[in-house]
């Protein structure tokens, strides 16, 4: 097992860090970057430029990083028009001419083959990524925190992520909270032929609406499905989870065991460089890479 740490971000521009101060466009730096070096992950792996989907891709700029990452075609797509427009205006012209796209696409309602139809065969994904709204909670509105709002089990959006990328034979890179039910992430994970080839962590507080709707979360950790971090002094929140999984077609037996124990051992860690991993290698995953972001918090979040 490999294992990396960065403190610095390698993949959001200083213009991405800037505070984007529209109500409706997603604003949580560290979030954004570990979606980013999943994508990085996943094109490293392919033979060669390839094209990629970012499916929710809020600001835009994960889908730009992985043009900047040598991505053929980055199309981003999301529900939201505010976001859409944004990151057209921002990113669709100049350095990323003719190899960015952002398309008005709902992946919850929509099937694969919708998403198809907006598509030329030329664009076809060979990777298909997703950082989604992933708080487990419970609303009685659920058009609430459209942006974070992950349903009762915090995988609402894993589910149809694993569709489309199924559907496209793609592989296929999400990006969740260890709050949510990971489990069931790495078992679906590794019965649908995906096997995982790297992991990016990264510890952030919860936020207010995660705390004002804490009750979920609880009842999760109770079942042994939901992890959280508790650092020293009273520090507590939760760990971005990223994942970077390949389509082999296969099972890849043992693989949600292994995955769940570093997440645990991470989760025991006192600090937030999750040293209880170092010279660690887990069974199962010996091939794996694993990274650690240590990352400054520019702005104040924006969640919707
Ligand atoms: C947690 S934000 C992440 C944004 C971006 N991926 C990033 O990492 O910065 C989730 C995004 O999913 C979008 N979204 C929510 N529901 C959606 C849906 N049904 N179809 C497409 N996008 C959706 C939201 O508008 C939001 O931009």
């Amino acid at each position: 097992m490999h294992l990396e740490h960065f403190n610095q971000y390698r993949h959001l521009t200083d213009f991405d860090l800037t505070y984007i101060k529209e109500k409706r466009i997603f604003f949580d730096p560290p979030d954004t970057e570990v979606g980013s070096w999943v994508g990085h992950d996943l094109l490293k792996w392919q033979k060669g430029p390839s094209n990629i989907i970012d499916l929710g891709s809020g600001s835009g700029a994960t889908a730009a990083s992985f043009v900047r990452q040598g991505a053929a075609m980055s199309i981003g797509v999301d529900i939201s028009q505010d976001s859409l427009a944004w990151s057209r205006t921002q990113y669709e012209g100049s350095e990323y001419k003719n190899k960015i796209k952002f398309i008005s696409y709902d992946f919850l309602q929509s099937s694969p083959k919708d998403l198809e139809s907006c598509l030329t065969k030329k664009e076809f994904p060979k990777i298909i990524t997703s950082n989604p709204p992933y708080v487990p909670m419970e609303l009685e509105d659920e058009q609430q925190f459209i942006s974070v709002y992950g349903g009762g089990d915090g995988l609402r959006y894993f589910y149809p992520t694993l569709d489309h990328a199924l559907y496209f034979k793609a592989d296929m890179g999400i990006t969740l909270g260890s709050y949510s039910s990971l489990k069931t992430v790495f078992s679906l994970l590794e019965s649908s032929g995906y096997k995982v080839i790297s992991m990016t962590l990264c510890v952030l507080p919860f936020s207010q609406p995660t705390l004002d709707h804490f009750s979920r979360i609880q009842t999760l950790i109770e079942r042994g499905e939901a992890l959280i971090w508790k650092g020293e002094s009273n520090d507590a929140g939760y760990i971005i989870v990223g994942i970077a999984s390949v389509y082999t077609g296969s099972k890849n037996k043992g693989q949600t065991e292994s995955l769940f124990r570093i997440l645990e051992k991470a989760c025991h860690s006192r600090t937030s460089a999750l040293e209880e991993l170092s010279g660690k290698s887990v069974a199962g995953f010996e091939d794996g890479v694993l990274r650690v972001l240590e990352l400054p918090r520019p702005g104040k979040r924006r969640h919707w």
